[in-house]
């Protein structure tokens, strides 16, 4: 059976306090029926987590886009796992290419964060991607096998990880992969997960595709095999377009 849909927005480092009427649009579309069919959430910047928590209401989660691997302690400007589930949040975001590229996290110290997320009761949502070089080498697969490999936590299940595939070229750039590819690297990912998790739990670990999902693509990108949801950047900013693409799932 396949797991119900997940569209997840990323707002990055974008959103103030003036941005909750986005979310209010998000959530009443969410009240009047959005919500149904497929699970809904929306991670902002941390400064308006809890703020968008109250507005957002019963049918939309939210989450962190990062957390520390520590449940506490001495890491200024850091946030741990316990602290953002304080605040409301359902979900976190580990290993995000951005992250990975901006901030040198390695596939050790995703799964790292990734564990303390589901230790904390978060769900951790997993990224991954290869770059534009290694797609061109032919390597993309061999890419996410090691990625997948090093930063996904033994025991995790459908109820306590998500996996983003987010090829890194693709993000923020308006190209997407073909219909195609995403359906090899998507079964890739759910073959991966059963190699190692059993097939039980591959089949309940819901696989996002995330990278210039927009409302004209949607639907084509949300309805290959083994697509279970996106990950949303830039389109997820207003509220109109992050509608749409929610109600583009099948
Ligand atoms: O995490 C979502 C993201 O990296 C995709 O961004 O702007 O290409 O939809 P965007």
């Amino acid at each position: 059976m396949k797991p119900r849909p997940l569209i997840a927005g990323n707002w990055k480092m974008n959103g103030q306090l003036s941005a909750l009427t986005e979310l209010k649009n998000i959530a009443a579309a969410a009240g009047s029926g959005l919500a149904d069919r497929r699970d809904l959430l929306i991670c902002p910047p941390a400064t308006i987590l809890s703020a968008s928590r109250g507005v957002l209401g019963d049918h939309v989660a939210v989450g962190g886009q990062d957390c520390h691997q520590a449940e506490s302690g001495a890491h200024t400007g850091d946030i741990s796992a316990a602290m953002l589930k304080d605040v409301g949040a359902r979900y976190v975001i580990v290993g995000h290419s951005e992250r990975r590229a901006d901030h040198g996290e390695s596939d050790a110290l995703v799964r790292a964060k990734a564990e303390a997320a589901m230790k904390a009761g978060l769900v951790a949502m997993i990224c991954v991607g290869e770059t534009e070089a290694a797609r061109e080498a032919g390597e993309t697969l061999e890419v996410l096998g090691v990625q997948l490999a090093g930063s996904l936590p033994d025991g995790l299940s459908g109820e306590t990880a998500v996996v983003a595939y987010e090829p890194v070229w693709a993000i923020g750039t308006g190209r997407t992969p073909t219909v195609a590819d995403v359906k090899q690297v998507h079964d890739f990912i759910r073959e991966t997960l059963s190699d190692r998790f059993g097939d039980a739990v591959a089949s309940a670990v819901r696989i996002l595709y995330g990278g210039s999902v927009k409302p004209a693509n949607a639907a084509e990108l949300l309805a290959v095999d083994n697509v279970d949801g996106a990950l949303v950047g830039g389109a997820s900013l207003k509220a109109s377009d992050f509608i749409a693409i929610c109600e583009a799932v099948a």
